[in-house]
């Protein structure tokens, strides 16, 4: 029986490995991780992370090809195939802080391995990392090898959360890089073996190492780039009268452009784009090209733009104020069926309006309130609600902050009814029918879409 082992039990590393252990049941895997309390969950009957379809498949193999250990060393030296998905965030602090990525738990990780590995292995990168970082973790295995044979392959995951499981059964790609030597190529096809249980073969990729490492970054910045350009035409569709929906559907509509990440909102968020555009910058610096590097860093400049330009328009639309007033902030998390709130735009537009005094009330049907709790900005100055209804009374204002399904059926006339007046509606996802709630009484606020005339009376959004 093939051994599999993951390091990193998080949001990759969980769902990817329940998939793997699901389709090949000829295969053992066990997920580690050095964070006890994160393993005990995956062993509880309440996972760590919520994502739609994942409970079921846990269920159905966990105890049977499927474990979660905190014995990290021994199940490391047992397997055959030892999958990396450890997290890999901006540098906080020294060369190339603020935009490098920090593979602190990379490296750490990869000397483990060097240390208690007492057979061959084929060491995967799952986790997003800089590009030439195989390299590097090559010479760290083969520094230490005692004649043990290691071979690197870059495996970059393409899941988006919300839709991890949808992903990972029916994935538009798996793209897998490896040396091109004949053991390279080996451990190449030891790989493909395990995807083609349920992958056809035409959707697996295999590439040069480089390309694979640098293929992630590349997709991560281009989907990010759409957003972008949608929200900047966004800002031009309020400048004009023109409705960011309907130019987006006709702008899609050309095949080569397609529909799909054409969205207008409050700007992306997530553990991804931000971090991996800033390293694909750092990289072009560091490759001596300044031009790239500066074509990619606007795509968060806008993004920025967009989350500031929203808490403009709040603020300016009611009366330039919104100290002591109570705004309600329906939705917390950084998408649609998930609990994840990293770089959440939500916590930019909290912090705008915690600037300029507001009273917070949030609501999200998947995050708990220690969470929010946690992010320094937004500690004891915001309230957190397990109620929508709770969240807007006596509120002055609405901020949609994510496209949870549930908002555009709650009881809009009820909400009203115990809102201050004149009652106002941010919608940053565009899931509202922003005609009926103005038939109710509130003045909505569309992102992209024709100005009420209220709106259009505020002073002009920066
Ligand atoms: P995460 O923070 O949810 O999980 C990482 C886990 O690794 C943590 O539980 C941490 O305790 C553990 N860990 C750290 N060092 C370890 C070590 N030496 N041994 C064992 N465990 C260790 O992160 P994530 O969201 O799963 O992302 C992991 C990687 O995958 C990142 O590089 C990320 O960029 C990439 N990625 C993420 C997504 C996504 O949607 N979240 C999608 C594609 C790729
Ligand atoms: C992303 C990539 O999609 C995925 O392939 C990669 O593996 C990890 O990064 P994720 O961040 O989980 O996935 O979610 P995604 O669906 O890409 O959404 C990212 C952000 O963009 C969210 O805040 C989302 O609301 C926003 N978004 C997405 C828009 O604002 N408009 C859109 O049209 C699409």
């Amino acid at each position: 029986m093939v051994k599999i082992c993951c390091l990193g039990a998080g949001y990759v590393g969980g769902p990817t490995m329940a998939v793997i252990a699901l389709k090949c049941p000829d295969i053992q895997v066990v997920v580690v991780d050095i964070t006890k309390s994160r393993i005990d969950a995956w062993n509880s009957d309440t996972l760590p992370i919520y994502e739609p379809g994942l409970d079921e498949v846990v269920k159905q193999c966990r105890g049977k090809n499927l474990f979660f250990s905190n014995d990290i060393e021994k199940h490391v030296s047992e397997a055959d195939i030892i999958f990396v998905s450890v997290n890999t965030p901006t540098k906080t602090r020294g060369l190339g802080a603020g935009k490098a990525a920090d593979l602190t738990y990379w490296e750490s990780a990869a000397r483990m391995i060097a240390d208690v590995a007492k057979s061959d292995k084929i060491v995967v990168e799952k986790s997003t990392v800089p590009v030439k970082t195989a390299e590097a973790i090559e010479k760290i295995l083969t520094h230490n090898s005692n004649g043990i044979n290691f071979q690197i392959l870059s495996n970059p995951e393409f899941l988006a959360e919300g839709t991890a499981i949808q992903d990972l059964f029916n994935p538009d790609r798996v793209l897998i890089g490896g040396r091109e030597t004949p053991e390279g190529q080996k451990a190449v096809q030891t790989l493909k073996a395990v995807y083609a249980h349920w992958v056809p073969e035409d959707q697996i990729l295999t590439t040069n190492l480089w390309s694979a490492e640098l293929s992630k970054l590349a997709a991560n910045a281009f989907l990010a780039q759409r957003i972008s350009s949608v929200n900047a035409m966004s800002a031009l569709c309020e400048a004009t009268g023109a409705n960011v929906s309907e130019v987006s559907y006709a702008v899609g509509k050309d095949s080569r452009i397609g529909p799909k990440f054409l969205n207008a909102s409050v700007g992306f968020g997530g553990s991804c784009f931000q971090k991996d555009i800033l390293n694909l910058v750092y990289i072009c610096e560091c490759n001596g090209l300044p031009e790239v590097a500066n074509y990619w860093k606007q795509v968060i400049k806008i993004n920025d733009y967009q989350k500031s330009r929203f808490v403009n328009r709040v603020v300016s639309s009611m009366f330039n104020t919104v100290a002591n007033k109570k705004i309600a902030v329906l939705g917390f998390a950084f998408k649609k069926d998930t609990g994840d709130t990293r770089e959440t735009p939500a916590i930019d537009v909290c912090k705008g309006l915690l600037g300029d005094k507001a009273k917070i009330s949030i609501y999200d049907p998947q995050v708990t309130e220690d969470q929010i709790q946690r992010d320094p900005t937004t500690t004891k100055q915001v309230s957190v609600t397990w109620d929508a209804y709770e969240a807007t009374k006596d509120a002055h204002g609405i901020c949609i902050m994510t496209e949870w399904d549930e908002f555009k059926t709650l009881d809009y006339k009820k909400i009203y009814d115990s809102m201050q007046k004149p009652a106002f509606v941010f919608d940053g996802r565009n899931v509202v029918d922003s005609e009926k709630l103005r038939e109710i009484g509130f003045i909505v606020y569309s992102i992209g879409k024709p100005l009420d005339g209220w709106l259009k009376d505020m002073p002009a959004v920066a």
